[in-house]
Parts: structure tokens; sequence; C-alpha cells
């Protein structure tokens, strides 16, 4: 549905690497595609002194190889980015914003509405949101939105003093805090999957499900980024935000319906389920690990630049996760993420529990395998069910099939980002694919407990850079009697 939407957006952090690789491409489709058009200015900001032209050059330049990048095309859009350089610190510079947002809204005939995207370090987070509201940048005749990246603190203390210091001048309602997986479709796709399939809703629970596994492998290492990594590691950069909410959307409730209270409402209700973790469950089922280079030319992570030559920085982690929530008693969810693993994929496998009643066992089948649906979010999109059935021949014997879908690489590429669409979203005031604060304090709880129990500890396994971890990663699973579901082939 393509509706226009009016509003200035103000990018903290304009000049950032975040801004050129995600925001103005995505804005851009947005532009492309009707939902911003005529009523919209954008105005960036970061400490650089940049004149408007030099600004809309690098927005030229940051939309190279997206679909629709014509000429005129980039040249209307870029027509409505403004650029100011900003002090995040200084109260007068939000002075001059504010002059700049209501000459915008009454050129572009806004009607008043503001979004705020915050895309810079995260400590000026909350000096950023004070002076918004105490420079009264906020409009009183339309809409005040703020969007929040990534990270949200770098624990529970700090995600809730950075989440006081923001409620402070926004309202729950305003906020809207990314996790930029709840904005892949086949994060999305989640939903419709469980929700929209009798098949699946009729077994989705403890008595039909043996473990739900969650691999977030990236082929990419630590590249320019050390500077932040060192600070986060694996548990806080993908686990805390991206994987809890891959959790919460494989085992949650069906929420009544798809407004952001009800779905939030469910998410909240498995989150806060999560089931609290003593120092012996943590050391016993989580592992850490750094890679090492696999060839001479390959550097060790302690090796990367900017990286500590003593760094206990993990570049991976697995684990093992339960929920006290009464579908999923007993159901272990595996997840494990990772930097310079085989190949970049991100796939939720579901493995069903075997059929208890065999009546193949008379004609030599006496184990029969289980099914299991995976669904494959990204690089390729589609779904995989696994099922038994009759191999040919003349004997009965039973065989696993695999029932194969994946979305064609065209439709893909044409199919909105992750930001394209988490900011349609925000533009519009959904809040669905957003995060809420009580699933951040669940989540930062749950894995503070984790972090405390690695920095007692001395051990960093490593693995080598092109596998899937550290063989402890295996061990951890094969303790249970389980093996890691994984599909290795990029496109089959
Ligand atoms: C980000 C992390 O949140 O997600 C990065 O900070 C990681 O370290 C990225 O590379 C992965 O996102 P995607 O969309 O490429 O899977």
């Amino acid at each position: 549905m393509t509706q226009e939407q009016a509003s200035v957006i103000t990018i903290f952090g304009g000049s950032g690497d975040l801004a050129r690789r995600k925001l103005y491409p995505a804005l851009f489709q947005l532009y492309r595609h009707g939902i911003l058009r005529d009523h919209f200015a954008v105005i960036g900001t970061a400490r650089r002194p940049w004149s408007n032209e030099y600004y809309r050059d690098i927005i030229a330049t940051s939309l190279e190889g997206e679909a629709g990048a014509v000429s005129d095309a980039v040249h209307a859009f870029a027509s409505h980015f403004y650029y100011q350089s900003h002090d995040v610190t200084d109260a007068d510079h939000y002075v001059t914003l504010r002059k700049l947002s209501s000459e915008l809204d009454d050129r572009y005939q806004v009607g008043g509405n503001r979004l705020f995207y915050m895309a810079m370090a995260p400590r000026f987070f909350g000096i950023i949101a004070s002076h918004i509201r105490s420079e009264h940048l906020l409009s009183a005749n339309g809409y005040n939105r703020l969007v929040i990246e990534k990270p949200f603190g770098r624990d529970f203390a700090s995600a809730k003093e950075l989440n006081d210091s923001i409620n402070a001048a926004f309202d729950e309602d305003q906020i809207y805090r990314i996790d930029h997986y709840l904005g892949k479709e086949m994060v999305q796709s989640l939903m419709a999957v469980r929700f929209a399939n009798p098949m699946f809703k009729a077994v989705w629970n403890h008595d039909y499900i043996d473990n739900v596994q969650i691999t977030l492998a990236e082929a990419v290492g630590v590249e320019e980024r050390a500077g932040y990594y060192e600070t986060a590691g694996a548990l806080r950069d993908m686990v805390q935000n991206h994987i809890m909410q891959l959790i919460a959307y494989v085992a949650m409730p069906e929420p009544e319906s798809l407004t952001p209270n009800a779905v939030h409402q469910a998410k909240r209700s498995i989150l806060e389920s999560l089931k609290p973790l003593t120092p012996e469950d943590a050391a016993e089922n989580f592992v850490r690990g750094q890679y090492v280079g696999d060839t001479p030319d390959q550097p060790d992570y302690v090796q990367e630049e900017g990286v500590a030559a003593d760094s206990k920085t993990e570049t991976f982690v697995a684990g093992r996760i339960e929920l006290t929530d009464s579908a999923w008693t007993g159901v272990p969810f595996y997840v494990r993420t990772g930097k310079h693993m085989t190949r970049k994929s991100t796939q939720i496998t579901v493995n069903f529990k075997p059929t208890k009643q065999n009546i193949f066992a008379p004609v030599g089948c006496n184990e029969l395998a289980a099914n299991s649906l995976t669904i494959f979010v990204e690089p390729e999109e589609g779904y995989r069910l696994v099922i038994n059935g009759k191999q040919l021949g003349q004997d009965f014997h039973i065989g696993q099939f695999p029932l194969n879908f994946r979305h064609d690489a065209n439709a893909i590429a044409n199919a909105p980002e992750a930001y394209e669409h988490l900011l349609q979203d925000a533009l519009a005031g959904n809040q669905t694919n957003f995060t809420r604060w009580h699933e951040l304090k669940a989540t930062w709880q749950y894995v503070d407990k984790i972090r405390q129990a690695w920095d007692a500890s001395d051990v960093m396994p490593t693995y080598k850079s092109g596998s899937m971890g550290p063989d402890a990663a295996a061990a951890l699973l094969a303790k249970y009697g389980d093996h890691w579901s994984w599909d290795g082939s990029a496109n089959d």
C-alpha cells in the first residue's frame, strides 16, 4: 500500500557508515516507490563542516548500484537533503537545527512531523534526546518519533540508564528501537509460517518439537569495526538482540492480532520466560571462541587492526537456551553465531520428534527419522521441510525427502531491504517490528549472566577461519545427544 509520508527526518550521524550503506539507499527506495515524494526533507548532522552540495554528492554516491538510481531521480531525491554541522553537546546547535527544521517544514509542507534518527555512537543517544526536548525541537502539531540504532547498552545497567534518559524526553510509543533482523523478509515470514498454517500450529510445542536451532553464521571477520567490536563481542553484538528476537518469534504464542501491542505482549511473554541461569548453567551451556587464521595470509583475531594482542573478546558464541513457558518445557534452543565461519548464512531449523508409533518396524524400519523445517533467512531465502516417505522399489523402505522452496534471486533483489521496511514502518507509526524495553530488559539480564561466567574464567577456545566454530560447540550438543543442523550448500 503506497501512501505518501510527510516528515522532516533528522539523522544524527549523517556522515557515518550506517547512513551511507543503509539509510540513504533505503530512503531512496521509499522515494522511488512514492512513500517519500514531495513532502519530506532530510537533515544530516555530524561534526564535519560540509556544505549541502557536498552532502548531496555523498548521497548520490551512496546510491550507486541501487535499483532505479538514474541521474534525474537521484538528483531530485538528493535535493531534499540538507546538511547541518552539529556538536551534539552544544545546546546552541539544537537551536539552529530547530530553525532549519521549521523552515524545511514550511518549504515542503510537512505538517509538523518529525523523525529523529540516532545513527551514531550510543554514548550520545541520551544527551541528544534530552536536548531535543529542552531546545524545543519537538513539534507541537505533528508526530515526534525517535529511532534508535543498536547497541542499546552493553549490559542491563547501561541499557537501563540509556532507556531512562530517552524516556525522560520521549514516551515509549514514540520510541522505535531498531533490530534490523525484524525488518528482514524471512523473519517476518516466521509469523506467516507459524500462524497461517494449521499443520504447523497444531504441532508447535514441546509435545512435537525436539529442539530448535538458530545459526547466524558470517563469513566476514571484524573488518574495520574493531573499536566497537572489542567492547562488544559476539554475545552482545548478536545474541542479546538478533538471536533473542528470533527465539521470541519462533516461540511466542499466537498474538491476538498484528498490532504492536499484541505482538510485543506475545514476544515479551517468551523473553521473560528465559530460564534463569546459575553461574554453573552459564559455564556449562555456553561456549565462546575466537577465530585464528587457517592459512598464513589470514590474520588471527588478535592480529586484526585495532584489536588488543591479548584480547579476550569472543568472535563466536554457541549456547543452549531453555524457556520456562509451558509450551516449551524441555525443548532446547541451540543457538550459535560467529565471524569468519564457513559461509554467510542465517538458518532456523525446527527439529520435530520422531513419531512414537512405528508400524514399519516389522518391514525392517527400526527407527523413523524426524521431520524438520528449516527457514533460510539469508542470503538464500526459503523453506525446507523434510518428510518421511517410501523409497521407490519392491521393498518397503522409508526414506527422507526434502521439500524445498527458495525465492528466486531476482525476486529477492527486488524485495525491500530490512532498513526500507523499518523506515517505512517508523514513518507510518507502526512499532510492531521494533523492540520494547521489557524485551531488552529480559535479554540483557539473561546475557549478563553468561558474561559474568565468562569473565570469571580464562578459557577461550579458538576456531579456524572458515570453520563452523570451535570443537566445544559440537561437544555442547553431543553432550545432550544432539548435533547441529546446518545446510552448508549455498543454493540447494
Ligand atoms: C549487526 C552486527 O547488528 O549485524 C554486525 O553489529 C553483523 O557485527 C550484522 O555483521 C549482521 O547483519 P546481517 O544483516 O548482515 O546478517
